[in-house]
């Protein structure tokens, strides 16, 4: 058997995207169906309109979600019927030779399901393989994460993807601890997480950087506790400015959440001696950086680079809902409006012109 329900569809490159009848399939083994309750608008959907990622169109756009176990298919063990779940996009394998390691964060074979959902008799590309702007999506069951139910969907969704990359960069990635010193590059919605992950790691002095004071506005709610708006600096005046702030030294851990040249080699010698530089921004492929290698190896520390925030979705999303429940970790401040499944090429645009953290789509 299957389901109709509504979805919201990218049919080809850049034309908008539209709410149509989908068909989703009862679960096959190791698959579940989740009734979606919740899903936030990331840019990576708006990539995936945009051509930007593949062309396996048409795609089912969504991946940041929270919603209810309807159906399980069989040998799932991980989750039941009525279980409140998060969807992830690192199902770990097991098997793969980074999982066989004991690094399963960074599994390189992650699960999706097998059966295809399709409209108008196409398979659709789910987006991240999970597809969730839609009131069912299948997945595989690896990537239902259940987590307490007291938490709302339209907050619990937002863990699934950008606000864990921010979070993670600062907390696992960027190993963010206390009396740290700490400055992120970019405050939208990852950038901000990434601040509010230092905070919660204890971090004694958290430097938001963005050329727009809203933003920055915005950061401070989170933790920020300076601000440089760096429109119109060189790269040497944003690097003095930082230096500023920590007495000349620079910090710790720099965390770049743009995905540009001039942001990373700002953050690369915004740096102290012995610091970490954290890329959680995604580069296009023409992108090119050129630094003395004498300064790579003469600063000494950290280049590193964080996929999904280095998160394991089992240990890391009940943990950051319970932080949640307690009032230790701000997740309401991202939710910049709630909208309804139509709405999301609005919100597309609303997030281009950066008047929005996260829409969310409630469903
Ligand atoms: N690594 C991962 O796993 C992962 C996951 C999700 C998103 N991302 C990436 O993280 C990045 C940020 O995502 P987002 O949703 O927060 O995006 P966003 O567009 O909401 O935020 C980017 C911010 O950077 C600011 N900015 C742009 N150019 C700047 C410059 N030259 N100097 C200073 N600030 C500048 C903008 O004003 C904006 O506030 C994107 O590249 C996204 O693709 C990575
Ligand atoms: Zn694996
Ligand atoms: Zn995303």
């Amino acid at each position: 058997m299957t389901h109709e329900v509504r979805g919201v569809i990218a049919r080809s490159k850049g034309t908008p995207v539209s709410v149509e009848t989908i068909h989703v399939p009862d679960p096959g083994p190791g698959e579940v169906v989740v009734d979606i309750q919740a899903c936030g608008v990331c840019h990576t959907d708006l990539h995936y309109r945009e051509g930007a990622i593949n062309d396996e169109f048409p795609f089912l756009l969504g991946h940041e979600a929270a919603g209810v176990i309807s159906q399980v298919g069989s040998g799932v063990g991980n989750v039941k019927e009525g279980d409140f779940v998060i969807l992830n996009w690192r199902a770990v394998c097991g098997e793969c030779r980074s999982c066989l390691r004991g690094r399963p964060q960074y599994c390189f074979s992650t699960h999706n399901a097998q059966q295809k959902m399709t409209v108008d008799g196409v398979d659709l590309s789910p987006a991240l393989g999970i597809g969730a702007f839609a009131e069912k999506t299948l997945v595989a069951a690896g990537q239902a994460t259940k987590v307490d139910a007291a938490a709302e969907p339209e907050v619990a969704g937002l863990i699934g993807c950008g606000v864990m990359a921010g979070l993670g960069a600062a907390l696992n990635t960027g190993g963010v601890t206390r009396g740290d010193t700490v400055a992120v590059w970019g405050c939208g919605g990852v950038g901000d997480a990434a601040i509010e992950g230092s905070r919660i790691a204890g971090a004694r002095t958290i430097i938001a950087i963005d050329l727009d004071d809203q933003k920055l506005q915005w950061a401070k709610g989170f933790g920020a506790t300076h601000s440089i708006n760096s429109s119109g600096m060189t790269n040497d005046e944003v690097i003095e400015a930082v230096q500023a702030l920590t007495e000349g030294n620079g910090v710790d851990v720099a965390i770049e959440a743009i995905g540009l040249p001039a942001t990373y080699e700002q953050a690369f010698f915004a740096r102290d001696l012995a610091g970490t530089v954290v890329l959680v921004g995604v580069p296009n492929p023409e992108m090119r950086i050129d630094l003395p290698l004498i300064e790579v190896f003469g600063r000494g520390g950290a280049l590193k680079s964080s996929w999904y925030g280095d998160c394991l979705p089992s240990r890391d999303f009940p943990m950051l809902i319970d932080l949640y429940l307690q009032g230790r970790l701000q997740l309401d401040r991202f939710v910049s409006e709630k909208i309804g499944i139509d709405e999301v090429e609005d919100a597309f645009h609303k997030m281009e012109r950066g008047e929005v953290l996260r829409s969310v789509v409630i469903i």
